[in-house]
Order: structure tokens, then sequence, then C-alpha cells
């Protein structure tokens, strides 16, 4: 979905479309996720869930993998959607993924009726394991 200059509203829109399209199967607990580049393309993904279990893959590292298997390598913001009152925030793994390949990217939280939180991915991480270490 390319489109220059999107308001977080449109972000929360897109990740809400794209938790609608979750494989929630076993947990029953759909997650959403709204990617946006520096060039403004905005790349979703859902979480995907199967009978291993172990085997799932979070809606926000898969918009993150999506993007860059499609070239993308600058990002911006991140819109994550769940059914939840309180904030559903990125779980460890997704925060590690993000940074290194988004850095210290806008988190933006929401439900199904109104955006719960706004964040920095570095105060979700704050003494992150990166490249700079290896
Ligand atoms: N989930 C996500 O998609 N993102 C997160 O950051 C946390 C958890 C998914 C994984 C699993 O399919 C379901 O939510 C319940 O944990």
């Amino acid at each position: 979905m390319p489109k220059a200059s999107h308001s977080a509203a449109d972000l929360i829109r897109a990740a809400r479309a794209a938790r609608r399209l979750a494989r929630a199967d076993y947990s029953g607990f759909k997650v959403g996720a709204a990617l946006e580049t520096a060039d403004g393309t905005l790349v979703t993904g859902c979480n995907i869930e199967n009978a291993t279990y172990g085997l799932t893959m979070c809606a926000e590292r898969l918009a993150m993998f999506k993007a860059l298997s499609e070239g993308h390598r600058r990002f911006t913001r991140i819109a994550i959607v769940a059914d939840t009152v309180a904030p559903t925030p990125p779980c460890g793994p997704c925060r590690q993924i993000l940074w290194e390949f988004g850095g210290d990217l806008e988190v933006v939280l929401a439900n199904l009726r109104r955006q719960t939180g706004r964040y920095r991915l570095h105060d979700l991480l704050p003494l992150p394991f990166d490249r700079r270490l290896v």
C-alpha cells in the first residue's frame, strides 16, 4: 500500500484490517501490525499459528520480514492492534527484530476502538544486544 505521509490513524486502520486475517486458531488471540517504511509504504502482518505451536509467527515480525523481503530497508513507525483494553506491546523477540532492522521506531498501540499507547522502541528495549556488539 504505497502512499506518502500517513497519519497514526491510517496505520491503525491498516493494522486492524491485517488483524482480521490472523490465523490464531489455537490461542484465539488475533494481532495485526502495519509497518511504515521511510518512503511511505505500509507493510502489514498478522500472527500465524500452527499445530506445532512453537512455529508461531507474530504479526510484527511477519510485517518486518515481509518488508525486508520486498527490499525495504528504512522504517519509521509500526502500529500494533489487539482486542485488549490494556495496551498489547510487542513481545521480546519482536522487539529484538524490530530494533535490529528498524531502529528506534515509533510504536503505536491500539485496540479495536482506540489508540492505547505510543512509545519509542528504544524505551521498550533499553539495553539492546545488536550489531554494535558483534
Ligand atoms: N503475538 C503477536 O502476534 N505479537 C506479539 O507481540 C505478542 C503475541 C501473537 C502470538 C500468538 O499467536 C498470540 O499472539 C498469542 O500469544
